[in-house]
């Protein structure tokens, strides 16, 4: 069986850039995980003494808090300053950028709407910097449930399928005189899709490399498993099934934008091994 990466995988830029200050900072906390993926949480925990909190309630005692890439809500980041830890600010550019959107819109008047998920750090932070609060949307049908001004500015989560997002604004443009519509997908992430979906509509299997809390790495699964019915989503190499690559010709492989490269490097040594 011939294994094949994709032609874009696994760690993005804002990934690369925490990881870096949080080895660099050392002997610090982070507040929520550093990225979406356990397996590099314990690594970092284990040789650089970075530690997880679960929020910012659980800062007291800390020195060093590290904000980590899908940012921090503007109440979080209040409680951080006034605890007195020095704050080291690990957030994506690309997250900070809806973030700064958020609110300038707001300010100016129009309703601001969040295409992502609502329970994600990412959104809940983005959705704290609208001034009257942004409203959080998954699709058209929420979109026609909500009460909205003539002003209205959307952003995406850094992480959305551009397909989707597209079906939002088009609805809005539609129906609306005055929309702003920015696009906030990151690259890392488009590049990441498109890879995959390449990549899936010739393989036989496919098997997506990532935490499965990670938001990222789901929809790379979902891209690939459009095109590709067996894919499959694993965090680490002991959970491939030797079942998955029988009478398989070609083994895609991809990676989310948090999954570093020595779990990729485990996942392919052992598939290359599996005899089918
Ligand atoms: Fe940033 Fe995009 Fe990565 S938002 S953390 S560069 S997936």
């Amino acid at each position: 069986m011939q294994i094949k990466l994709a032609k874009s995988y696994g760690f993005c830029f804002g990934v690369k850039r925490a990881i870096k200050i949080a080895e660099n900072t050392k002997d610090a906390s982070t507040v929520g995980p550093l990225i979406h993926n356990n397996e590099e949480i314990n690594r970092l925990q284990n040789n650089f003494n970075v530690n997880t909190l679960k929020d910012e309630n659980e800062i007291e005692g800390v020195k060093r808090a590290i904000i980590r890439t899908h940012g921090i809500t503007k109440n979080g980041l209040f409680t951080l300053e006034k605890s007195g830890a020095e704050i080291i600010n690990a957030t994506c550019p690309f997250v900070t950028k809806p973030q700064k959107i958020c609110q300038k819109m707001s300010e100016e008047g129009y309703d601001v709407i969040i295409f992502g998920d609502k329970n994600h750090p990412e959104v809940k932070s983005v959705q704290s910097y609208a001034k009257n609060g942004a409203k959080v949307v998954l699709s058209v049908e929420d979109l026609k449930e909500l009460k909205l001004g003539k002003k209205i500015a959307i952003v995406s989560q850094t992480t959305r399928k551009i397909e989707e997002f597209i079906k939002l604004t088009a609805y809005l443009v539609r129906n609306f005189k005055e929309v702003r519509v920015f696009n906030t997908i990151c690259n890392a992430t488009f590049e990441n899709q498109d890879a995959a979906k390449e990549l899936a509509i010739e393989a036989d299997v496919m098997i997506i490399i990532g935490g499965k809390n990670s938001s990222n790495t789901k929809q790379l699964f979902s891209i690939s498993k459009e095109c590709c019915n067996d894919s499959f989503l694993i965090e680490n190499e002991k959970e491939l099934k030797k079942e998955w690559f029988e009478n398989k010709k070609l083994c895609g492989i991809t990676a989310g934008a948090s999954t570093p490269d020595w779990i990729i490097e485990k996942v392919i040594g052992k598939i290359s091994k599996i005899k089918v």
